[in-house]
């Protein structure tokens, strides 16, 4: 089956064709970073136009990679949420009605299992049941995964996201938005020990996360220390590196907690190099297994939404043609898939 993915959830406009039995068959992206970035973060109005300016024209680029005619598509799958509702609503509308012209079934995707299925389209791809670290801009996530559509929150963040916090100090760092990459970057030229930055709730049980602590602190520090030549490299190590132990400390619990031997990281912040490097050597001293999507399915795009609508309809699900989008959504509430299949 070539199923065509849709993703429209915020400020990306992303393409895919997931096949089956051979697997991705193309892929295209068309980020919105350019228009957003004079506003110091995402126009929910400007997003919903700039998306229904590049979906048709990036469809019909990835039919061409793909060697595909749209008669050649077996099913759609689109972004059904969480997410900004006039971006959801460009995906979800396109969707549904090229499915019902077409006659072939639709499919609506949690953007967030999209994430998290993500690292099962790499060949080393991780097994049932495992435990799910989802980190972007709008989600930090603990998550137990028993199969497909069957998850439940471990923890989560009170307040800020992790890929938010690493945003809004990036900006208060003069780095731009969304700054996440850019702070990674500059973190690796500063002295990660020149300031210790609280690990946020790691001195009590559970697994809950805050992060809004965080950019206070750095701005505190930076406006502490102004002349200090470096401070903002250093500023963006140590809080690089209190984020990453925080992360760390609380998937160990996790899954020490399940008796789980499998994570997989997923989402925007899944692309830190800092965070990976650590996950890794923490799997090879606690013996458990680690796993990542491809760098460039960390963030958002249209392959994961291809790919879970394509076990989901694989599985014989689909959805109305008149569907709604969502842009709140518990992954806890999605239908479970039955372990054989997919
Ligand atoms: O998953 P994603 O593309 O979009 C959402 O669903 O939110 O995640 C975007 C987030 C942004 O906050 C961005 O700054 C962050 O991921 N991000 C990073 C890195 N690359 C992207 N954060 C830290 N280090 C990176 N290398
Ligand atoms: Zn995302």
């Amino acid at each position: 089956m070539n199923i065509l993915g849709i993703e429209t959830s915020c400020d990306e406009t992303g393409v895919a064709v997931y096949n089956t039995e051979t697997g991705l068959l193309g892929h295209s992206l068309y980020s919105q970073v350019i228009l957003h970035a004079e506003y110091g973060g995402v126009v929910p109005e400007l997003a919903s136009r700039d998306h229904i300016r590049k979906l048709s024209p990036l469809i019909h680029e990835v039919l061409e990679k793909s060697s595909l005619r749209l008669s050649e598509l077996d099913g759609i799958a689109f972004t059904r949420g969480p997410g900004l509702m006039g971006a959801l609503l460009v995906g979800t509308s396109l969707g549904c009605s090229l499915a019902f012209s077409l006659g072939i079934p639709a499919i609506g995707v949690h953007h967030m299992e999209g994430h998290l299925l993500a690292p099962m389209m790499e060949k080393n791809s991780p097994p049932f049941p495992f435990v799910a670290l989802l980190v972007s801009g709008g989600h930090t996530q603990l998550m137990l995964a028993r199969a497909v559509g069957q998850y439940e929150i471990l923890g989560q963040s009170v307040d800020d996201a992790v890929g938010e916090s690493f945003d809004k100090t990036a900006s208060l760092l003069g780095l731009g938005y969304p700054g996440g990459a850019a702070l990674a970057r500059l973190a690796e030229q500063g002295d990660p020990d020149r300031f210790t930055f609280p690990r946020p709730m790691t001195n009590r049980p559970g697994l809950d996360f805050s992060f809004s602590g965080l950019k206070t602190f750095a701005m505190n520090t930076l406006r502490n220390n102004t002349d200090e030549p470096g401070i903002k490299k250093n500023i963006a190590a140590a809080f690089q590196k209190a984020v990453v132990e925080t992360l760390v400390d609380k998937c160990q619990r996790a899954l020490r907690q399940t008796g789980y031997q499998a994570l997989i990281v997923a989402g925007g912040v899944g692309a830190n190099k800092c965070l990976r490097e650590r996950l890794v050597i923490e799997a090879e001293k606690s013996g458990t297994q680690v796993f990542f999507p491809s760098m460039a399915l960390c963030t958002d795009n249209g392959a994961m939404i291809a790919y879970a609508g394509a076990l989901r309809l694989s599985a014989g699900q689909q959805d109305d043609t008149n569907l709604a989008g969502r842009p709140r959504w518990s992954m806890e509430g999605l239908t479970a898939l039955p372990q054989n299949s997919g």
